[in-house]
């Protein structure tokens, strides 16, 4: 089939950071319906403002995209395309309540001959075992035979403006042969037929599931080597500089994994395995070094700090970096809480900067009161770098004469300032 003869009308289900940039992709050649249950979210995207940075409000003026919280904007579509969240519980088991309310939502409109694309990250089996059953149910329709199921893993990487949707390989794969070609056809108009049709649908949701995995346990032996580094007095970048300069050593470097992908999906994937009796061990024991990166980078600058001057317990601290990685504006499961509460069980005063992050969301959901402004910055005992965000970069020795007291500490997390030449009575530390 020809992608020209195929005009399906799209409906977007979750407008976030992968939704949106989905839904502005696909209006260039279908009608494409974008749905959230976020009334605020749809009145910004009406406005043109994408309080996620990935769209440009000049793009969202000049689409086609229907942006809407209408129910009744889900009759009559051809596919719908799910990219809600998949968070974990407190517990760290999956949360499969955003999929399962939009199953429900969807299962109301859904029209014979219909396909229904799962995108959210999940455990091999979700689609079909967990979703699929629900559109039935509230649909009176079986899936396979009066509607079509799939799945296409997401893979963008909010804030990379070089690996973006029309530029990477899609997996797609279709409950029959048939329906993973339409979808291969419809995603194909997007990266100019770069698509991956997986063998079937379990496969292409382990394959999502895996990807992130492995970049969380890549990054776990690099935390590990960085703590074992710190107690032999070495930076664990040092050590990496050395190391990649063989042909095969894989570049990882150490940090806080937080978000809503690395440090989430991994926990889907060992949920999965316990389900069938098998104990992940390794995926388990890379998230257990991951969580406590945090807990080791405010021991480790409060054991420096006491060196440098042992009669003041409390010290004040500037944390330079508060989203969950640098270039975006991203709060969720960001772990640089953990090194700000560490730090002030310890008995020290902390503030927070960040360039990008919301303040109202910062207050609102980590009570976090945030300084946005360099201007505000001054006389700190210590800053600890935390998120490599670009205006971080590009701090001078001046800065740091103003933000900090003499003999402040400078703990550079991301290493970003190992260039810039410090006066000797500032004390740099680096993993
Ligand atoms: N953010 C990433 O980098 C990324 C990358 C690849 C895959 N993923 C996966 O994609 C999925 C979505 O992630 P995200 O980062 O876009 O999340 P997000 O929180 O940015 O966006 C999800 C949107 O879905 C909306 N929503 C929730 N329930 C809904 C419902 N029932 N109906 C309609 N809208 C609903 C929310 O209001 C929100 O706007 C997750 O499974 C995630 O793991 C995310």
């Amino acid at each position: 089939m020809q992608s020209d003869h195929l005009q399906p009308k799209i409906a977007v289900i979750g407008l976030g950071y992968v939704g949106l940039p989905l839904a502005v992709a696909l209006v260039h050649r279908f009608s494409v319906t974008g749905f959230d249950i976020d009334k605020k979210r749809i009145e910004e995207l009406k406005s043109g403002f994408d309080r996620t940075h990935e769209i440009e409000e000049s793009v969202l003026k000049t689409i086609t995209l229907h942006c809407t919280d209408d129910l009744n904007d889900l009759h009559n579509q051809d596919v719908y395309i799910v990219t809600v969240p998949t968070p974990v519980t407190e517990e760290n088991t999956p949360d499969l309540g955003p999929l399962q309310k939009a199953s429900e939502m969807i299962g109301r409109y859904l029209k014979k001959n219909a396909i229904v694309v799962f995108e959210s990250t999940v455990y091999p089996g979700v689609t079909e075992e967990f979703c699929g059953p629900i559109l039935e149910r509230v649909s009176g329709l079986k899936a396979g035979v009066d509607f079509y199921l799939g799945y296409s893993p997401e893979r963008i990487n909010p804030g990379d403006k070089v690996h973006t949707i029309n530029r990477i390989t899609k997996v797609v794969a279709g409950q029959t042969p048939e329906i993973a070609e339409k979808l291969k056809i419809i995603y194909g108009t997007i990266n100019q037929d770069n698509i991956f049709v997986a063998k079937n649908i379990k496969t292409a949701e382990a394959a999502k599931v895996i990807e992130n995995a492995q970049r969380d346990i890549n990054i776990a032996f690099i935390n590990e080597v960085a703590t074992i580094a710190a107690k032999l007095d070495l930076s664990v970048y040092d050590i990496l500089d050395a190391a990649n300069t063989k042909w095969n050593f894989l570049p990882f470097q150490p940090g806080l994994v937080g978000g809503h992908c690395i440090g989430v999906d991994p926990y889907y994937l060992a949920h999965c395995a316990r389900a069938l009796q098998h104990e992940p061990e390794v995926i388990l024991a890379g998230r257990r070094i991951n969580e406590s990166m945090g807990n080791f980078i405010a021991l480790s600058v409060h054991e420096k700090l006491q060196k440098i001057n042992p009669n003041t317990l409390s010290k004040h601290i500037l944390i330079l970096g508060l989203t969950f990685k640098e270039g975006i504006p991203d709060l969720r499961n960001t772990k640089v809480l953990d090194v700000i509460n560490h730090l002030k069980k310890l008995g020290h005063t902390v503030d927070v900067h960040d360039p990008l992050a919301d303040p109202n969301e910062a207050k609102t959901h980590l009570g976090i009161d945030l300084l946005t402004s360099f201007s505000q910055l001054k006389n700190y005992d210590c800053i600890v770098g935390t998120v490599p965000h670009q205006p971080y970069l590009q701090l001078t020795v001046e800065d740091f004469q103003k933000f900090l007291t003499p003999k402040g500490l400078i703990a550079d997390i991301k290493n970003m300032w190992k260039r810039v030449k410090l006066p000797p009575d500032f004390t740099y530390w680096t993993l």
